[in-house]
């Protein structure tokens, strides 16, 4: 059984970590148990969890799925040899570096290249083994994923589509995510990916720690930044094709091949609260001064997932959205600043207001880590000190960041690539001397 796929709202629910219960056939959910001893339609009852079982009840993510097969109907796993650029931690293939990186956009592949093959690993930082740290992938598309599926036992994926839309059918339902739009693919979930638009281009923040989770709001009150009734968790669906499937899986950095004769993505009912779910950034509450003064970029963090210390995150996202600026008396960019956390950033469209004089383009990506000094170029920096302070709306403009507690470093790939720019240091050294009376 398929259906079209129905456009939102209508093919999901809203909210973010309730448990919600969804059947793509009437009937086929059991009342009352999860595992009762005949399930309807002789459904096979699985559950799927996210967390330990004992994390506490706030943290606690499972779902209970009900499918027409067990998804341990598999052979054995054999290595995969495709992906050849996708990487895990611990990231071992270069030193660590404190310079300030920067890359020109990636470019589409030549030869037909689905989602999981187009993915590229720019840095990382943590060891999956160790449930802490991420991986930083860029993916460039222009196939879609016929006949196979992925997923990854490494940790859950943050998906971040910069160019051309994507349509992910997952074991728990379907999700259209166009950019502008987030998903999040919780660890262990089978999904593939077509590309309606032909070709696609987006970043990927893999994280191995904790799941993502909104932030707290501390004096902001109960609103504000990303309201949960603004994420969307698709509703059931399964497809029932007995044909050779292919599943892929990662598992501690290496990536394994399976065949099955029949689609994995056959879940008829489920519930609980661990599923996929996507995020319209243009949903973000922004909050800002209105004063004076540059608030500290947290301001903006969308989800987080934290690490065993309280308040310093495992990964940080977060964005920089349309805002108006009316800070009265202030350099209103992003000031010059170094931190104890470490920064990588990308941009969706537009143009990032601490970067004025261009090499920051759609697509490309940056890398500031801890304790690298940052912060506007020469154009931003003249610009703002001359700015008239009216009210200004920066528009048109959407750029993010994965920010770790963990010092990045960078693949093979990512400092040999031609698209690294050799001359970023150089948007620092025009600055003319402070003059002191
Ligand atoms: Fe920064």
């Amino acid at each position: 059984m398929t259906q079209p796929l129905s456009g939102a709202p209508e093919g999901y629910m809203p909210g973010l970590g309730n448990h919600v219960a969804t059947e793509a056939v009437a009937g086929a959910l059991p009342q009352g148990r999860n595992s009762p001893q005949k399930t309807p339609f002789g459904l096979y009852a699985e559950q799927l969890t996210g967390t330990a079982f004992t994390a506490p009840r706030h943290a606690n993510r499972r779902s209970w799925l009900y499918r027409l097969r067990p998804s341990a109907n598999h052979g054995a796993f054999t290595p995969y040899d495709g992906a050849k650029l996708f990487r895990t931690g611990p990231f071992t293939e270069q030193p660590p570096t404190p310079n300030r990186l920067r890359w020109d956009p990636l470019p589409l592949p030549d030869a037909p290249t689905d989602w999981v093959d187009g993915l590229v690993t720019y840095v990382g930082n943590g060891d999956a083994a160790a449930t802490a740290g991420i991986g930083v992938h860029l993916y460039a598309a222009n196939a879609s994923m016929t006949d196979r599926v992925f997923y990854n036992a490494d940790g859950e994926l943050l998906i971040v589509p910069q160019d051309g839309a994507l349509d992910l059918f997952t074991e728990m339902g379907r999700i259209h995510a166009a950019p502008g739009e987030i998903v999040v693919i919780p660890r262990g979930v089978r999904f593939r990916v077509d590309l309606p638009d032909g070709s696609a281009r987006g970043y990927v923040c893999e994280n191995y720690g904790e799941p993502f989770r909104l932030p707290d709001l501390g004096p902001i009150g109960a609103n504000g930044l990303a309201n949960p009734r603004d994420f969307l968790t698709p509703v059931a669906w399964f497809e029932d094709v007995d044909r050779p499937v292919q599943m892929i899986q990662k598992f501690l950095g290496g990536l394994w091949s399976t065949q099955l004769d029949h689609s994995p993505l056959d879940v008829v009912a489920w519930h609980g609260n661990h599923a996929p779910y996507k995020y319209d950034l243009a949903n973000f509450n922004t909050i800002n001064t209105v004063s004076f003064d540059h608030p500290d970029p947290s301001i903006f963090t969308v989800l987080t997932s934290p690490s065993d210390t309280p308040g310093v995150a495992n990964c940080d996202f977060v964005i920089f959205p349309p805002r108006w600026m009316v800070a009265e008396d202030t350099f209103r960019p992003p000031w010059f600043h170094r931190n104890v956390m470490s920064e990588f950033m990308g941009l969706i469209h537009g143009a990032y207001d601490a970067k004025e004089g261009g090499g920051f383009a759609p697509g490309g990506a940056s890398l500031h880590n801890c304790m690298s000094g940052h912060g506007p170029d020469q154009a931003a920096y003249d610009k703002a000190i001359k700015a008239d302070l009216k009210p200004h709306k920066i528009d048109n403009t959407l750029a993010f960041m994965f920010e770790s507690r963990w010092v990045f470093r960078p693949t093979a790939w990512a400092v040999e690539t031609p698209a690294m720019q050799l001359d970023y240091d150089d948007v620092w050294t025009g600055f003319e001397k402070g003059k002191v009376e």
